[in-house]
């Protein structure tokens, strides 16, 4: 009882502080987002997080209605974490969402999110996470993004954007993650990007691009996973990716490089994936390369020498094929001659007649030992 009347006072107490700040005014824009009663207290709902009087944190991925996004969410000041994954969301993202100075992450993904990115967006100077994914959203990358000084990630994989991408990104100097994968991005790739060196990952691909790969990337020492394949990148592979000693996995197919496979990428010492195919590469495989411990995918190059070079899965293949038939006939020769010198004794001390000699020869031994 004592308990009951203990908990009931706490959930009076929490309340009562909620509603110090101006929570039940924030709470009208979620209300009215959920069809709700407009004075209901919303810090109590599933997915909103409230602190000192203000909702700090939203997740939003259970709303099984068809909504949008109100204006009015630029009004939530003190929001921290924005995080949307629905189908249900309908339209564009308001340019308000760019007065929410507190955000440190956004992040939105809905097939049927339209309209453009709001250039608004790089007023968000908090923000460490940016990540707009697997929508309807078209338009170019504003390049007020560029402003986003504390940006650890970028993702923008799976919309429909277009253009170039803007040199501005290179003033992201925290960046760690760039996907830019799967969209219309057109253009030769920036190498500005070769700037931004703490980035970890950086994935370009499936896109339209065309030019060559900056040989500025050789910069990016923290890189650990490059991709830009399927694009419409030409001229040769830089050989400054060979400085790129962090590197786990390179990936280039699908494009239009050509010249030779640069020895300098034999140095990735890390490197665990490497793909080549699908380009229009030329030359042999260099020996550095096929020293390498690792997956190496370079099909679909009319014009690579690859007769010749056997790779390392396939030397190891030959040479424990060989041990093993030699083994086999080493095997097959002892038993052979041991079988042959036993029948050779048998025919001395009983001649066998026709029939199977494995089993005449059993059947000889036990007439044998009963005599
Ligand atoms: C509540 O909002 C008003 C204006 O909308 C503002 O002047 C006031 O400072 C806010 N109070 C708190 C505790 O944030
Ligand atoms: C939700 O929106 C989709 C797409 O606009 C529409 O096809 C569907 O009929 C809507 N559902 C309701 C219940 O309004
Ligand atoms: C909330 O947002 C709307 C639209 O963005 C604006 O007109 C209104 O003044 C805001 N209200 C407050 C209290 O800030
Ligand atoms: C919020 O953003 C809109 C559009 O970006 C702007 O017009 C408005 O003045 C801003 N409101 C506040 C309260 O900062
Ligand atoms: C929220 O933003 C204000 C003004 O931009 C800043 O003074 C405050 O420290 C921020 N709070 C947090 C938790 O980041
Ligand atoms: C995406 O947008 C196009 C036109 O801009 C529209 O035809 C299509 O239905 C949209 N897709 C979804 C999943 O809403
Ligand atoms: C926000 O961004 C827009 C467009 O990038 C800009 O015009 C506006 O001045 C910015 N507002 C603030 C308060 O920084
Ligand atoms: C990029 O695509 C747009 C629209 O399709 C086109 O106008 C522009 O010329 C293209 N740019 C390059 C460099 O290919
Ligand atoms: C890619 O660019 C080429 C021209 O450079 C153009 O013909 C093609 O339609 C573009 N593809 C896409 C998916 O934008
Ligand atoms: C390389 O990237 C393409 C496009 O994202 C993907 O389809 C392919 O599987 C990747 N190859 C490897 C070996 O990871
Ligand atoms: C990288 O490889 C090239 C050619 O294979 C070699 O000449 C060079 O010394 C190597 N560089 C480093 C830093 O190991
Ligand atoms: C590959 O290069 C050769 C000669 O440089 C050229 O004739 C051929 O069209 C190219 N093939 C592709 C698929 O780009």
């Amino acid at each position: 009882m004592n308990l009951y009347f203990f908990l009931i006072n706490a959930i009076i107490v929490i309340k009562f502080i909620y509603a110090q700040g101006n929570i039940s005014e924030e709470c009208v824009v979620i209300n009215k987002l959920l069809d709700k009663e407009q004075s209901a207290n919303c810090c109590l709902y599933d997915g909103v997080i409230c602190s000192n009087g203000h909702i700090t944190k939203i997740f939003f991925n259970y709303i099984d209605h068809n909504y949008s996004f109100l204006p009015e969410f630029g009004n939530l000041t003190k929001l921290e974490y924005l995080h949307i994954d629905s189908l249900k969301l309908l339209g564009p993202i308001p340019p308000e969402i760019g007065n929410l100075s507190n955000l440190t992450f956004l992040q939105i993904k809905g097939e049927r999110i339209s309209g453009s990115i709001p250039p608004e967006l790089g007023n968000l100077s908090n923000l460490e996470e940016l990540s707009i994914v697997v929508s309807n959203i078209t338009g170019t990358i504003p390049s007020s993004l560029g402003k986003l000084s504390k940006l650890k990630a970028l993702h923008l994989n799976a919309n429909k954007l277009s253009g170039p991408i803007p040199l501005e990104l290179e003033k992201l100097s925290n960046l760690e993650l760039l996907d830019l994968s799967v969209n219309k991005f057109n253009g030769s790739i920036p190498s500005e990007l070769g700037k931004l060196s703490k980035l970890n990952s950086l994935e370009i691909d499936s896109n339209n691009m065309s030019g060559g790969i900056p040989p500025e990337f050789g910069n990016l020492k923290n890189l650990e996973n490059l991709n830009l394949a399927e694009n419409h990148l030409s001229n040769s592979i830089p050989p400054e990716l060979g400085n790129l000693y962090n590197l786990k996995k390179l990936n280039l197919s699908h494009n239009s490089l050509t010249g030779s496979i640069p020895s300098e990428l034999g140095n990735l010492s890390k490197l665990k994936t490497l793909s080549i195919s699908y380009n229009n590469l030329t030359g042999s495989i260099p020996k550095e390369i096929k020293k390498l411990n690792i997956k190496f995918y370079f099909s679909n190059n009319p014009q690579l020498k690859t007769n010749k070079g056997y790779n390392s899965l396939i030397v190891v293949l030959i040479v424990g094929s060989v041990f093993i038939i030699l083994l086999s006939v080493i095997i097959y020769l002892k038993v052979f001659r041991k079988n042959k010198k036993r029948t050779n004794n048998m025919n001395n001390n009983a001649p066998i007649s026709t029939g199977n000699a494995f089993v005449n020869t059993f059947e000889d031994e036990s007439i044998l030992s009963e005599n």
